[in-house]
């Protein structure tokens, strides 16, 4: 189909090209090159993260997660239910049990009042997953988790630079993930990052994304041969996506700027229709800055949901829904999921509808998708 106004747009913020010429320049393209080290510099001075390291994907970062904490067949992952596939499948990979937690009504977070009566002697990990950028209740959750000796891992996909009572996502966990897929503020087309906030980590996640092998440590001249010495894989991305990277990243001011304005018009332009039509709008708690990355609406039902869907794509505007509950989908069946577990997960699922949020979507356009929302009468 032929979008007037697509979902998302990528947007190239001027040194993309220049940095990719200068990676192929300097004759390493491969991983862990000039620009990557780069990215890693600019992510651990501004978030303050130990480490931060690239990765080919968010869904990488949170398998090297799942294997930095050991977690093996037995043990018990809580994740809220609803989120993106990865979140669960990367610890169900080394043989975890996902156990689906229900979300908070107002953010769409993970419930934090649900975490004491999900935990086990076999939990291992709880997984929070700030949705849309709007942290979770860190506080509660860290404390839950310190009581009970369970490790914290953030999947921040969405949250790159937002914040949580003034201190960045991504900073609260032991382990923490981000993605830079297209659909993200800062893109490289596909990758991620994994930050690390406790040290004791830093060294073997760098064995884990070189294959398993001892390579990082063979480059610092700290070994005079490189060996196979633990489990990994290939987590590391290719130097030219890095470079694109790298100029997404540094203008992050600019690109930021323009997704804040982009939501406040939404805000602004649907506060009206949304209040005469029992249609929510995100909320943020007043103590989380959030880094503008998607806008939604919480629509009363299913059907009128489908139908402003459908409303739109008359009018060539693409919006979608989001996340299915984890508990119902096959996979989570498998593991005991049902109806009825996790109640505000399965409301909401059918009522999300995201609307088009790119960083270039222009005043005119904006004003084209606030106007045909605003003719439907759910
Ligand atoms: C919460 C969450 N976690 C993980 C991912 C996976 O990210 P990636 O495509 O970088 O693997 C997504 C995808 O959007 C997501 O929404």
């Amino acid at each position: 189909m032929n979008w007037n106004i697509p979902f998302n747009r990528p947007m190239l913020t001027g040194n993309e090209f220049r940095y990719i010429l200068q990676a192929l320049e300097a004759g390493h393209i491969s991983g862990d090159g000039r620009f990557t080290k780069k990215c890693h510099e600019l992510l651990e001075k501004e978030l303050g993260v130990a480490k931060a390291l690239l990765t080919t994907s968010c869904t990488h970062a949170l398998e090297i997660a799942a294997l930095l904490l050991d977690i093996v067949p037995g043990d018990e992952v809580i994740v809220p239910s609803f989120t993106f596939v990865s979140t669960a499948n990367a610890f169900v990979l080394r043989g975890a049990k996902p156990v689906f937690c229900d979300i908070r009504a107002d953010t769409l977070n993970l419930d934090e009042s649900k975490l004491q009566g999900l935990i086990t002697p076999r939990t291992k990990a709880i997984v929070a997953v700030h949705y849309a950028g709007v942290g979770c209740e860190m506080d509660s959750i860290t404390g839950t988790a310190r009581r009970h000796g369970i490790a914290v891992v953030e999947d921040n996909a969405h949250g790159l630079f937002g914040t949580y009572r003034g201190r960045y996502l991504g900073t609260f966990g032991c382990l923490a993930t981000q993605s830079f897929h297209e659909t993200k503020n800062f893109t490289c087309g596909e990758g991620g990052a994994l930050l690390i906030n406790d040290g004791q980590y830093i060294e073997r996640a760098e064995i884990i994304r070189e294959k398993g092998t001892n390579r990082n440590r063979f480059f610092r001249g700290q070994v005079d041969k490189y060996t196979w010495v633990d489990l990994g894989s290939s987590y590391l991305p290719s130097d030219v996506l890095a470079a694109f990277l790298f100029a997404q990243l540094e203008n992050r001011s600019q690109i930021q700027a323009l997704r804040e304005n982009v939501w406040q018009r939404y805000c602004e332009g649907l506060k009206a229709w949304a209040s005469g039509n029992s249609v929510t709008l995100p909320y943020v708690p007043y103590h989380c800055e959030q880094p503008w990355h998607m806008f939604y609406l919480l629509m009363p039902t299913l059907a009128a949901r489908e139908a402003l869907i459908r409303h739109l794509k008359e009018c060539k505007i693409l919006s979608v829904f989001h996340y299915l509950p984890l508990h119902l989908s096959d996979m989570g069946r498998r593991w005991g999921g049902k109806e009825g577990d996790c109640l505000v997960a399965e409301a909401v699922s059918d009522r999300v509808l995201r609307l088009p949020f790119y960083n270039e979507l222009s005043a005119e356009d904006q004003e084209r998708v606030i106007s045909v929302v605003s003719e439907f009468q759910p």
